[in-house]
């Protein structure tokens, strides 16, 4: 076993050795930053993914940093196929990040992949986690089971009204995850980590700031949907990986917490930061804004705070120096998409 990295001044990211873990979805961005972080504090970790979330360059890309360790098995397959019981066999907590995510691809015939990865999955993986016997499951869930913010940052108590079948989809998932834990004769628990746009090295480039940072290295100009007045929350992703192992051990039995920053900020000025770090300014061009699009997401953070003792540790020009610099030295935007 690789030797282990303790962080000694938090108690609930102590390192496990004994522990095995699963990690769904770890083929992906935020899933590959997490393995890798499992696997420094020493837990043996399980990642499953279908594999074909993304083109073959990025998979490979996303999976290098977890492959080379001895501790890590990928399980290549569908979580809607695979039979999941006897992996699951001794594992203490699976973090189940697989899903179709993106708001625009899930309107149209696309939706059935959405209901398949991001429902379907989701109830065979409760199913199968309380029958083996799992003691607690932590899902991702997204903003996107919001609307939009206008009134202020969101709690975790605002009424949900997703405005895209995507949204639709990561409610019913973090629902139906709730009920498995609620369910009598249960031992599971679940933590539902609601995200609000997560970013850094790796990031899926169908993304704001990839796109915005491929835009500055190429000099080819991105299209912004909308005016660009449109605010986001922006989460790094070494925050929302932190999130995820403080849900690990957190004295809770089924609940959502919101994990974002508090902090929300126009595309236009994320656009002026990345021009500024870049030492030119980001071509734009806009267009229509897109179905499904919410205006602006802001995130409440005080339950997360007081539930698993979360706080936003990385500010937005920080975080977007990190993964320009990453662009710079992965040649991203040579790269043929
Ligand atoms: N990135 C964000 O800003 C953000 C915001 C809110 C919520 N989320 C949620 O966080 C999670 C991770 O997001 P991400 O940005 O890393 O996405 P990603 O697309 O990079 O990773 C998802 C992974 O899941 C895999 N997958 C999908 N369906 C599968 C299936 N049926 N069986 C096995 N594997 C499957 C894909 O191959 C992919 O590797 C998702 O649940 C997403 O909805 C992300």
């Amino acid at each position: 076993m690789d030797r282990m990295q303790v962080k000694p001044d938090d108690g609930s990211l102590m390192a496990q050795p004994d522990r095995q873990v699963v990690v769904t979805g770890v083929a992906g961005f935020i899933g590959s930053h997490l393995a890798r972080e499992l696997l420094n504090l020493g837990y043996r970790v399980l990642g499953i993914d279908y594999l074909a979330g993304h083109p073959q360059v990025v998979i490979e890309r996303n999976l290098a940093p977890n492959k080379i360790d001895k501790s890590f098995t990928l399980v290549r397959g569908d979580l809607t196929e695979v039979s999941l019981i006897p992996w699951f066999q001794g594992v203490d907590t699976i973090f189940h990040l697989a899903a179709c995510p993106g708001v625009r691809g899930s309107w149209g015939k696309d939706f059935a992949r959405y209901v398949s990865s991001n429902i379907l999955a989701t109830h065979l993986l409760m199913d199968a986690a309380i029958r083996s016997g799992v003691r607690r499951v932590v899902v991702s869930s997204s903003s996107s089971i919001y609307g939009g913010a206008s009134c202020g940052p969101v709690t975790e108590t605002n009424l949900p009204a997703p405005l895209s079948p995507y949204g639709v989809t990561k409610l019913a998932a973090e629902q139906l995850a709730l009920a498995h834990a609620r369910r009598a004769g249960s031992q599971m628990t679940v933590v539902a980590l609601r995200y609000f746009t997560v970013y850094g090295p790796r990031q899926r480039e169908d993304m704001l700031i990839s796109r915005l940072i491929t835009s500055a290295l190429t000099k080819k100009p991105i299209t912004i949907l909308g005016d660009g007045r449109q605010r986001r929350d922006f989460t790094f992703v070494e925050d929302a990986v932190r999130a995820n192992l403080m849900a690990m051990h957190a004295d809770v039995e089924a609940e959502v917490i919101n994990i974002g920053t508090g902090v929300t900020t126009p595309v236009l000025e994320v656009a002026e930061i990345v021009g500024d770090i870049a030492g030119m300014a980001v071509p734009l061009k806009f267009g229509q804004r897109q179905a499904g699009d919410v205006r602006d997401t802001h995130a409440d953070v005080s339950l997360a705070r007081a539930k698993i003792g979360y706080l936003p540790t990385v500010d937005l020009r920080s975080g977007l120096k990190v993964q320009f610099e990453w662009a710079r030295a992965n040649k991203l935007a040579d790269r043929p998409t």
